[in-house]
C-alpha cells in the first residue's frame, strides 16, 4: 500500500507522514509532521536516514516499493535523535548486511541504542563514501540541532540530504516546496526554526558556510518539503534568522487572573504601537506558545506578566517562561509585569527569569497593587513610550 516517490533519478522519498500528530517537545503542530527518509539506488543501495519508530512498517513498505530491503548495503544516519533513528532496528533487522555510517557522536548515541551487535562507522567533514556511480560525501554540523549532526551530499545530484537543517513541520501529499502555498511554507519554516534551531544559531551559521558553497539543485531535509525552486531564499532567510538580528517589534505575553494584568498587557501594548513599533500580544489561556516562539524571534522587546499566585507565577506563566529560557535569543529588552496584592513575588520572579534568560530589563517590573486603577494603565504606557524612545536614541 505505501509507495515510494522518485525525486531524482534512482533516488526516493521512502519518509512517513505523520498527518495526525499535533505535538512535539513543547511544539504543537497543526499541519501534522513528516519525517522524510530517502533510499539511493545504486550498486550499493543507500538508505538515507528512517525515521520514527511508530511508523517504521509504513518506512519498509515504501523501501519494499522499490527494492527488497535485505539489499541495503548502508544506512546513513544523519542525525541519531528517535524521530530519524528510531526504525533504524527495525530497518537493520531486515538488512542485515547493512552497514551504519554516522558522525562519531551519533556512532557513541546510537551504540547506546544498537548495542554492538552492528559495525557503526564514523565519518567525518570532508570523508566521503562510494556507493557505485555516486560518491557520497559528508559535513558535520554540530548542534544543528545534536552535536551528533551532520548533513550527506550528494555531488552527482546536486542534491544535499540536511536532516533537521531546512525542514517544516507539514504533512502534505506533495514532496516539493513548489507544489504548496508559499507563505505556509516559509511560516512553517521559520516556526520550526525559532523553536528548535534558533539556540544553535551560531552553529546554524557555520553549518550554512559550509553548506552554501555547494553546487545545489535540491535540499531534502528530514521534515517537510523537499526545496527545489526557492533555495536562495530559504537560504537566505536562515541566513537572516541565524544572525538574530531584531526588528522594531515587541511581543507582549500574559497570564491574568482577575484581568488587572491583562488591562496592563494592553496599556504596554498601546505604548509600543503609540510610538509605531510592530507588537502582537498574546493571552497565555488561549495562546500556543511556539506560536509565540516565532515572533518573539524577531522582537526586541518581550514584555511578559502575571500576577502573584501562590507567591510565584500563574502556571502559564511559568511554562511560558521555562520555554523561553531555553530557546530566546540574548541581548533582547525585557519587560515584567504583572498585578500583586500583599507579595509581588510574580512580577519579580518573571524579572528574574527574564534576566537568566539573557534579556536586559531596564525598567523596575511594572506593577499594580490590589486593585489597578486608570492611572497605573497611563503610567505604564508613558514608561513604555519613553522606553523606546530611549533604545531609539541610543541607537
Ligand atoms: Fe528531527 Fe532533531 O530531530
Amino acid at each position: 500500500m505505501f509507495k515510494a516517490y522518485e525525486i531524482k533519478p534512482g533516488i526516493w522519498w521512502v519518509g512517513a507522514l505523520e498527518w495526525n500528530e499535533r505535538y512535539i517537545h513543547g511544539f504543537s503542530m497543526p499541519h501534522g509532521s513528516t519525517n522524510n527518509a530517502y533510499l539511493i539506488m545504486d550498486e550499493a543501495v543507500t538508505l538515507i536516514d528512517t525515521c520514527s519508530e511508530d511508523h517504521a512498517s509504513e518506512l519498509m513498505e515504501r523501501i519494499a516499493d522499490v527494492v527488497d530491503p535485505a539489499q541495503i548495503a548502508y544506512v546513513v544516519s544523519n542525525h541519531s535523535e528517535k524521530d530519524h533513528a528510531g526504525s533504524l532496528r527495525e530497518v537493520l533487522a531486515r538488512a542485515p548486511e547493512a552497514k551504519v555510517v554516522t558522525s562519531a557522536r551519533g556512532r557513541d548515541i546510537l551504540a547506546t541504542y544498537l548495542g554492538d551487535e552492528r559495525e557503526l562507522i564514523p565519518v567525518k567533514t570532508g570523508d566521503e563514501l562510494s556507493i557505485g556511480s555516486r560518491t557520497l560525501q559528508f559535513v558535520q554540523t554540530p548542534m544543528v540541532h545534536w552535536p551528533d549532526n551532520m548533513v550527506t551530499y550528494a555531488p552527482q545530484d546536486r542534491l544535499l540530504f540536511s536532516n533537521d537543517a531546512f525542514g517544516q513541520f507539514l504533512a502534505t501529499s506533495e514532496r516539493f516546496d513548489d507544489e504548496v502555498d508559499a507563505g505556509l511554507l516559509f511560516q512553517s519554516a521559520k516556526k520550526y526554526y525559532a523553536n528548535i534551531v534558533m539556540p544553535y544559531s551560531r552553529q546554524t551559521a557555520k553549518a550554512l558556510a559550509s553548506v552554501g558553497e555547494l553546487d545545489l539543485d535540491m535540499i531534502a531535509p528530514s521534515h517537510g518539503l523537499i526545496w527545489r525552486s526557492r533555495i536562495p531564499e530559504i537560504m537566505e532567510r536562515y541566513r537572516a534568522w541565524s544572525a538574530l538580528e531584531p526588528t522594531d517589534s515587541a511581543v507582549v505575553v500574559y497570564a491574568s487572573m482577575y484581568g488587572s494584568t491583562a488591562r496592563m498587557a494592553e496599556a504596554i501594548t498601546e505604548g509600543f504601537m503609540a510610538q509605531g513599533v510592530s507588537v502582537r500580544t498574546f493571552d497565555l489561556h488561549v495562546s500556543d506558545i511556539s506560536d509565540i516562539m516565532t515572533h518573539v524571534m524577531d522582537a526586541r522587546y518581550v514584555a511578559v506578566g502575571s500576577p502573584t499566585h501562590n507567591m510565584t507565577v500563574l502556571p502559564e506563566a511559568g511554562a511560558f517562561l521555562a520555554y523561553l529560557k531555553g530557546l530566546s535569543p540574548k541581548g533582547r529588552i525585557g519587560i515584567a509585569f504583572g498585578s500583586t496584592g500583599w507579595a509581588e513575588a510574580g512580577p519579580r520572579e518573571i524579572a528574574s527569569v527574564l534576566e537568566q534568560a539573557g534579556y536586559t530589563l531596564p525598567l523596575n517590573p511594572q506593577m499594580t497593587k490590589w486593585n489597578d486603577r486608570p492611572e497605573d494603565g497611563d503610567g505604564i504606557f508613558m514608561a513604555i513610550s519613553a522606553l523606546v524612545e530611549r533604545v531609539r536614541s541610543e541607537g
